[in-house]
């Protein structure tokens, strides 16, 4: 990829993003001409017309031609992975109030949080019925497997909200169950389905570890550097919910008292904080440096995600795989540059 700007590398992405699209919109087309309940249905085109950035289903086919299979034969696993990722945003969307997302209201804000928690049920569903499809019992274990890692790592952050206790260790554990275990399942689920040898397998699941990871720590970055024009999310609502994100936590062992105390009160929510104190904050994430080691670290994550697959034959699909790690990186210093 050396040599690929960063223009050409969003194209390559964005030509991923479409084909996902077009085929994840076929399937959904077709569930919603059966389909005759209100609800379903609008949940179902929200998830087809508002978009994302794919990287789940699109990091699973590209793994299965990675080692040398085809593309077609992970895309029902593929959707399955994205199914789980918007019901689980749906449900996150609930815990965290959140009421934007992807530019638009959100679930619970547009019909309420009892109605958004059986969307989030129904796209379980769907997704499990697309799962089945892959037709290979330990794909649909392994996949069932990273649902519940989901579901533990997200019940263990919101236990560590406001805690003391929070550490990077505690955080690592978060992020790795919440985030990044659909990331290992979609790269592991395409490697198996596209026929990969043990040793391919393992290294693709050990690259979506490593990129599901520094995901996270880019999505909390942006959490308080982005604009919701660009990010399509509220911005500071981490620090509104009382979040120990990687942020806080260095920012907490590195600043002086002061600051200290005022992140704390913050996040304690004394008051409920307004733009004022979410733009203060960052700005002693700045001070601290931890906005900058929080970086750091994704960057690091994403070259050992790169590192993971340097052995693979070469392809494709081995280049593309790296481009979107490497991207990601891209656009979150290019968000940083303008907000610090
Ligand atoms: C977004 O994190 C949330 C997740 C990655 C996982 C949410 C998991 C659950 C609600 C439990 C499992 C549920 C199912 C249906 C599998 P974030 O809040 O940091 O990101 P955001 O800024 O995009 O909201
Ligand atoms: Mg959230």
């Amino acid at each position: 990829m050396d040599g690929i700007g960063t223009e050409m590398k969003e194209l390559l992405f964005q030509e991923e993003v479409q084909y996902f699209n077009r085929k994840f919109s076929e399937v959904i087309e077709q569930k919603l001409q059966e389909c005759h309940n209100e609800v379903l249905y609008s949940a179902l085109s929200y998830i087809k017309d508002t978009g994302g950035k794919r990287l789940r289903p699109i990091i699973c086919y590209l793994s299965a031609e990675a080692v040398g299979g085809s593309r077609e034969k992970a895309l029902s696993t593929a959707m399955a992975i994205e199914l789980i990722h918007n019901a689980s945003l749906v449900h996150d969307d609930i815990i965290d109030e959140n009421y934007i997302r992807r530019k638009n209201p959100s679930n619970p804000a547009m019909y309420g949080e009892k109605t958004a928690v059986i969307i989030g049920d129904l796209l379980l569903g769907l997704s499990c019925e697309m799962l089945a499809r892959c037709g290979v019992p330990e794909v649909v274990g392994m996949v069932s497997n990273a649902i519940s890692d989901t579901a533990m790592g997200e019940y263990l952050e919101f236990k560590l909200r406001n805690l003391e206790e929070a550490t990077e260790q505690s955080y690592m554990e978060v992020a790795e169950l919440k985030t990044a275990a659909t990331f290992m399942a979609s790269t592991e689920a395409g490697a198996m389905l596209g026929g990969g040898n043990e040793v391919e397998i393992e290294n693709l699941r050990n690259y979506g570890r490593s990129l599901g990871i520094a995901y996270q720590i880019q999505d909390d970055i942006l959490d308080i550097c982005g604009e919701t024009a660009k990010t399509g999310k509220p911005v500071g609502l981490d620090i509104k919910n009382g979040e120990r994100t990687l942020l806080v936590i260095h920012a907490l062992n590195h600043s002086e008292r002061p600051e200290k105390e005022y992140i704390k009160a913050v996040l304690l929510r004394d008051r409920e904080p307004g733009s004022f104190d979410i733009d203060r904050v960052r700005r002693m994430l700045v001070k601290s440096g931890s906005i900058d080691y929080a970086l750091r670290l994704s960057e690091e994550l994403v070259r050992t995600a790169i590192n993971c697959i340097a052995e693979l034959d070469d392809s494709e699909a081995k280049q593309k795989l790296q481009f979107v790690a490497d991207f990601s990186v891209e656009r979150i210093n290019d968000y940083v540059s303008n907000a610090v």
